[in-house]
């Protein structure tokens, strides 16, 4: 009796609305490498839709002065709630409506993950020297920053946030375990990569790596992503799933550490005050 084996792959699938003055600054992301994919193979689809089309009278006035005087100009909030409404009519209250902003809460690959599991995101894309607070108070449901500085809009966090999210909805990638060894997705940055040649400029292939010995291969890898999460991003070791073994690594790493000259200098020479391990 012939046994077929199936293998199925989960799909998933994401509707982003963006809500921008700029609509022309998306077409570049947007129609290359693996989010056009994604929209070719019908797992994401993306409208775009200008803010100005939304605002009233001749000129479709977007911002205006802030109360209270002071620099820049405010993005009105009539254009916002009128766009956000007609976008969404009766899924209005249903569908998350993300303001960028730098004054969201930080981006990272746990929220990318979690917006993931969504079958419809709308962003709105702030720009000049902010939103009028009522947007931010009575619109927007959940408010994203990527990061401690401030761009002049957030048309390039909408596309971090678009492509993050994208990447994580099942299908989208070839090799499902792809993302599940992400820098981030264990909580440590991830392992170093090699591939052809073993030899470039001098610079030889770790020996391990050319070994075929799996075991070897999978305790280095976790070796190097400690070491590289201890020297870069030691933050990021307090909340990481690590084993008794890991802790045994990285007391090693901070003993050999304290046992060279310049105590507080770490491996690629800058200074660190954070190698300290987190008490067990
Ligand atoms: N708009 C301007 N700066 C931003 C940031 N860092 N994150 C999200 N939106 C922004």
């Amino acid at each position: 009796m012939a046994v077929r084996l199936v293998v199925t792959y989960e799909v998933g699938f994401m509707h982003f609305d963006i809500l921008t003055l700029f609509p022309g600054l998306f077409a570049g992301v947007f129609e290359e490498s693996i989010l056009k994919r994604a929209r070719e193979a019908g797992l994401v689809t993306i409208a775009l839709h200008n803010i100005r089309d939304y605002a009233t009278g001749r000129h479709r006035v977007t911002d205006d002065a802030p109360y209270g005087g002071g620099g820049g100009m405010i993005m009105k909030p009539e254009p916002l709630f009128a766009a956000v409404e007609a976008v969404l009519g009766e899924q209005l209250g249903s569908v998350p409506v993300i303001l960028l902003t730098p004054k969201g809460r930080l981006f990272t690959q746990r929220v990318a993950r979690e917006l993931s599991r969504q079958r419809r995101l709308l962003l709105i894309c702030g720009r000049y020297e902010g939103v009028d607070e009522r947007v931010h108070r009575y619109l927007a449901t959940d408010e994203i920053s990527i990061g401690d500085y401030v761009l002049a809009g957030g048309e390039i966090p909408a596309m971090v946030v678009v492509e993050a999210v994208t990447r994580l909805i099942p299908g989208v990638l070839g090799d499902p375990g792809a993302t599940f060894e992400d820098s981030h997705a264990e909580g440590l940055l991830e392992y170093p990569h090699y591939t052809r040649p073993p030899v470039f400029r001098g610079h030889a292939v770790p020996e391990v790596l050319l070994s075929g010995h799996h075991a070897q291969i999978v305790r280095w890898r976790r070796q190097q992503a400690l070491r590289r999460t201890w020297e870069q991003r030691p933050d990021l070791l307090s909340s990481a799933r690590l084993t008794d073994e890991d802790w045994a690594y990285l007391r090693q790493l901070q003993a050999e550490q304290e046992s060279q000259a310049g105590g507080n200098c770490n491996t690629l020479g800058h200074e660190t005050e954070a190698t300290d391990l987190p008490t067990l």
